[in-house]
C-alpha cells in the first residue's frame, strides 16, 4: 500500500531524473565533433555508435569511411574516437607530433600491478618503461634466443607430425597457441612451460580469459564504455578489466620465477639472455648483478623497476607475445592449405636457401618470399585490427582541428584493405611485397608505427619464421572439403578472428 501511496512517485521522478540527466550529459558530449566540424554518423545517445560497430564489425568502418572520407568521429559509447586513415595525418600524429598523441586508451580499474605494463602505460612513466625493456630485443640478444625457438617449432612439429599419423582434424589455433606460449616462456623467462604437451596448460587457459570475449562478457567495461565518468566509482567498489583469477594466477607465477632466478648460482645467471634477466638487472651497474629490483612498490628512478613494474611487463609479454603471433601462424597455416602453390614455393625456397640448415637470426634474412606471404597475411588478416592515440592538446592538423579529450582511432584493417591502394584487396597476392619500398607504411602497419609501435615486432618475425621452417620441411596443410575459399565473417572486439575456428587436416611430406 505504501509502494502505492507513497513511494512509487518518489521512485518515478528518481527514475526520471535520472534519465534526464543522462539524456542532457549525453547530448552534451556529443556536441563535441559538431563543434570542432567533423563529419560522422549520428550517435545513439546513450551507445553512440556502439552496437552498430558490434553488429557490422569491419563492415561498419567500410561503410562509414565511403560516406565520410578519412576522417570521421564516432562515439564508443561515451568515448569520442575519431577515425584517421590519411596518411599525411597519421604521420604527424604517430611520429612528428608524438607527444601529444603518446598514450593509448586506458581503463583505469583495479588491475594493479598487471595494469604496470609498458601497453597501459602513460607518458614519462611508458618512456622509462619503454627504454628499460627495450634492449630484450637486441640483434644480440635475439640471436641467441633462436635456439629456444627452434626447440619449441620442433615440438609443434611433432604435435601435428603425430595429428597426421592419426588422420586428425586439427584446430590450428589450439596448436599454434601452445607454440607461441612455449615460445614466450622459452625466450622471455627462460622456463619449460610444456603447453605443447598440455592444450589447457594454466598459462594458456588464464590469458584465453583475458581474450575470449572480453569486452562483451565483462559487465564493468562496458559500462565504462557508455560511462567512463563512472571509472574511480566502478574501481572503488573492486572493478577490474583482467580476470580476477588472471591476476592473482600470473601475480604469484611472475613472483615465483624472479624467486626462482634469484636463487640461481652468478654463473648462471650471467649465461641468461632473457628479458627476465634484463628486467631483474634494470641497473646492472657491474656490481650488484642482478640485484636492483626494489622489492617496494613505490622506488622508482629512471633505470629501475619495482616488483610490482615487474610483474606487470611479464603479464604483458605472456598477452602480447601469445595471442598475435599464434593468430598469425594460423592465418597462414589456411593460406598454405587453401593455396597449394604459395606452399610449394615457400618448400622450394626453404630448401633452396636453407638446406638442412637449422633456421636462426642471420639466415633467415634469405627467405625473400616467406617474408612476402608473411606481410600479405598481415596485410589480409592484421591480427589487431586498429590501434588508437589519446589527444592530450588540441591540435590542427591540415586543416582537421582534434580536440583535446577525444581520441585518435587508426583502422588498420579498413586501410589495408582498401582497392585505391592494394588492388582486388581481398586477394591473397604476396607479390605486392615485392618492391616494398613503395609502400607507405602509414598505410601498412600490422604492428602499428613510430616511437610507440610493436616492441616485439622482429622477435614476432623471426618466431613465425622458425616455426614455419620447422613446419613445411615435414608437414603439409590440406584443406577440408568444408574449408572456404575465402574468410568473410571476422570477430573484431579482441584480436582479428575468424568468427568460426580454421580446422585443417595435415600430411607428412
Ligand atoms: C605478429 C605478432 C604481433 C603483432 C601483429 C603485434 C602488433 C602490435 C600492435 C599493432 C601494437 C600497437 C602499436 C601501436 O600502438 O602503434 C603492439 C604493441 C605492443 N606489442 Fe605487439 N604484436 C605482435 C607480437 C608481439 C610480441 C611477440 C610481443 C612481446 C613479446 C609484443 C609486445 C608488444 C608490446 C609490449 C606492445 C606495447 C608497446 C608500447 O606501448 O610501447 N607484441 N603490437
Amino acid at each position: 500500500m505504501e509502494l502505492c501511496g507513497g513511494s512509487l512517485p518518489v521512485t518515478l521522478g528518481l527514475v526520471g531524473g535520472v534519465v534526464a540527466l543522462l539524456y542532457v550529459l549525453g547530448k552534451r558530449r556529443q556536441r563535441l565533433f559538431k563543434d570542432y566540424g567533423i563529419p560522422g554518423p549520428e550517435p545513439n545517445i546513450l551507445f553512440g555508435s556502439l552496437l552498430t560497430l558490434l553488429k557490422e564489425g569491419i563492415d561498419f568502418e567500410n561503410k562509414r569511411g565511403k560516406l565520410y572520407g578519412d576522417v570521421y568521429g564516432l562515439y564508443i559509447g561515451g568515448i569520442p574516437m575519431i577515425n584517421v586513415a590519411d596518411p599525411d595525418i597519421l604521420k604527424e600524429i604517430l611520429i612528428k607530433d608524438f607527444q601529444t598523441f603518446t598514450d593509448r586508451l586506458n581503463f583505469d580499474l583495479n588491475d594493479y600491478p598487471l595494469i604496470t605494463n609498458v601497453f597501459n602505460a602513460q607518458g614519462v612513466t611508458w618512456k622509462r618503461l619503454r627504454k628499460i625493456i627495450s634492449p630484450t630485443f637486441s640483434a644480440g640478444k635475439l640471436r641467441k634466443m633462436c635456439r629456444g625457438l627452434n626447440l619449441c617449432a620442433k615440438k609443434l612439429t611433432k604435435n601435428f607430425v603425430r595429428a597426421a599419423e592419426n588422420g586428425e582434424v586439427v584446430d590450428l589455433k589450439q596448436y599454434f597457441g601452445a607454440f607461441t606460449m612455449d615460445a614466450i616462456g622459452s625466450t622471455a623467462f627462460g622456463i619449460d612451460i610444456d603447453s605443447q604437451n598440455n592444450f589447457d596448460n594454466s598459462f594458456i587457459r588464464e590469458t584465453r580469459k583475458v581474450f575470449d570475449n572480453a569486452f562483451l562478457a565483462n559487465p564493468g567495461l562496458f559500462v565504462i564504455t557508455l560511462f567512463p565518468e563512472l571509472s574511480p566509482l566502478l574501481k572503488m567498489f573492486g572493478m577490474t578489466a583482467f580476470p580476477k583469477t588472471t591476476k592473482k594466477f600470473f601475480t604469484q607465477a611472475i613472483r615465483e620465477m624472479v624467486k626462482q632466478r634469484r636463487s640461481e648460482p652468478e654463473e648462471e645467471r650471467a649465461r641468461r639472455v632473457d628479458f627476465l634477466e634484463l628486467m631483474l638487472n634494470a641497473e646492472d651497474d657491474g656490481e650488484h648483478h642482478g640485484s636492483n629490483v626494489s622489492d617496494d612498490t613505490t622506488e622508482k628512478s629512471d633505470n629501475t623497476l619495482t616488483m610490482d613494474e615487474v610483474i606487470g611487463q611479464a603479464f604483458v609479454f605472456f598477452l602480447a607475445g601469445y595471442e598475435t603471433t599464434a593468430s598469425t601462424l594460423h592465418f597462414i597455416g589456411y593460406i598454405l592449405a587453401t593455396k597449394p602453390d604459395v606452399q610449394d614455393r615457400l618448400v622450394e625456397e626453404v630448401a633452396s636457401v636453407l638446406g638442412d640448415k637449422e633456421p636462426d637470426y642471420d639466415n633467415i634474412h634469405g627467405l625473400v618470399y616467406m617474408d612476402r606471404v608473411i606481410n600479405e597475411t598481415l596485410r589480409l588478416y592484421p591480427v589487431v585490427p586498429a590501434v588508437n592515440r589519446y589527444i592530450s592538446k588540441t591540435t590542427t592538423i591540415k586543416g582537421w582541428t582534434f580536440p583535446k579529450g577525444a581520441f585518435i582511432n587508426i583502422p588498420i584493417v579498413i586501410m589495408h584493405r582498401n582497392p585505391d591502394i592494394y588492388p582486388e584487396p581481398q586477394k591473397f597476392k604476396p607479390e605486392r611485397f615485392e618492391k616494398a619500398s613503395e609502400i607507405n607504411p602509414m598505410l601498412y602497419q600490422p604492428f602499428g608505427q613510430g616511437p610507440r609501435q610493436c616492441i616485439g615486432m622482429r622477435l614476432a618475425l623471426i618466431e613465425v619464421k622458425v616455426a614455419l621452417v620447422n613446419l613445411i620441411r615435414n608437414i603439409r596443410f590440406v584443406r577440408l572439403e568444408d574449408t572456404p575459399d575465402e574468410l568473410t565473417e571476422f570477430v573484431t572486439t579482441g584480436v582479428f578472428a575468424p568468427k568460426h575456428p580454421i580446422k585443417l587436416r595435415v600430411e607428412l611430406r
